[in-house]
């Protein structure tokens, strides 16, 4: 059979087919369509579909699916196969090695993010409150309240369907009584309360810049949760300006941002004269991705 027109035929027939053998088939079809990591979204997506973890594929090699199955898989396949990300398909992404709901209206939270997550937590003693600005899923929130106990957090999301989906996350995971999701604009719903710390992974992408961006974000991930303005810093500098009131002398501010925009970040938070001490951190990779201010 010719690789490419297995998922584009109108009706799955015979022969009955075993996941490994789908599994094999739709990889190949996933690299036709340039899609990263073919094998393994062809896997997560059958595991999703038979509601089965990625392991149990492999024990079941030489069962054959139903029809049906076959069916539902293609939809998906398909799905993917335009652009639509595996992580909405699924309405769900790991992230810190927990489970988060996500939809279209939420940014699927990046590996990569982890390094705030690890970061913060080298500031974070027993006990404090921190706020984070721009919560999406939850993700963060709730990975830096599982790690400490005894923290309170505050979070602030600009999107109504962000908020709804991080609620969810939040209180999925136990921590709702620890938590207050506040509906608003950067520190306008926290006017007149202090934090030990704040994180936030604002929009940080230039607006000219989104369309050229992977199709899977560009189309499909909110604009709202992308764009950081003209040069991609207009948050980031509210963010700078407006932290002071709400840390406490000696707290951080965290900060994610893109790639190159190391310097002019700096910049943005040395010059409000609000911080002792300004920092850049690097992730995995080598590349400065996070910004660590002191107040003083
Ligand atoms: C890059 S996403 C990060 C989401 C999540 N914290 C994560 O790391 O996966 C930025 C988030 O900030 C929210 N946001 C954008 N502008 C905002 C603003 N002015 N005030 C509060 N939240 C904002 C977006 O809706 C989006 O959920």
């Amino acid at each position: 059979m010719h690789r490419q027109s297995f998922w584009c035929t109108v009706m799955v027939e015979q022969p009955r087919y075993t996941p490994v053998e789908l599994i094999r088939l739709t990889a190949e079809y996933f690299k036709t369509k340039n899609v990263d990591a073919p094998r393994l979204e062809a896997e997560v997506l059958l595991a999703h579909l038979l509601e089965v973890d990625r392991l149990r594929l492999y024990l079941d090699f030489d069962k054959p699916l139903t029809q049906d199955e076959v069916a539902g898989y293609r939809v998906l396949v398909r799905r993917r196969a335009s652009g639509e990300p595996t992580a909405y398909i699924c309405a769900k992404r790991e992230f810190w090695s927990l489970e988060f709901e996500v939809c279209p209206g939420v940014l699927i939270p990046r590996p990569e993010t982890e390094v705030l997550v690890e970061r913060a937590l080298e500031v974070m003693g027993e006990t404090g409150e921190f706020l984070e600005v721009g919560v999406g899923s939850g993700a963060i929130s709730t990975a830096l309240m599982k790690e400490r106990g005894g923290w309170r957090g505050a979070g602030v999301e600009i999107s109504a369907e962000a908020e709804i989906v991080a609620a969810r996350n939040i209180a999925k995971h136990g921590l709702g009584g620890r938590y207050e999701l506040f509906s608003g604009n950067l520190y306008g719903p926290v006017v007149g309360r202090v934090f030990n710390v704040i994180v936030s992974n604002p929009p940080y992408i230039p607006s000219g810049e989104i369309e050229g961006l992977e199709r899977e974000v560009s189309e499909h991930e909110p604009r709202l949760a992308l764009d950081g303005g003209e040069d991609g810093l207009e948050i980031i500098r509210r963010l700078a300006e407006g932290a002071a009131p709400h840390l406490e002398k000696g707290g951080h501010i965290m900060v994610e941002f893109g790639a190159g925009q190391g310097g002019a970040v700096k910049r943005i938070f040395e010059e409000t004269n609000k911080f002792d001490q300004v920092e850049l951190l690097r992730d995995y990779s080598g590349r400065d991705r996070i910004l660590r201010a002191r107040q003083s």
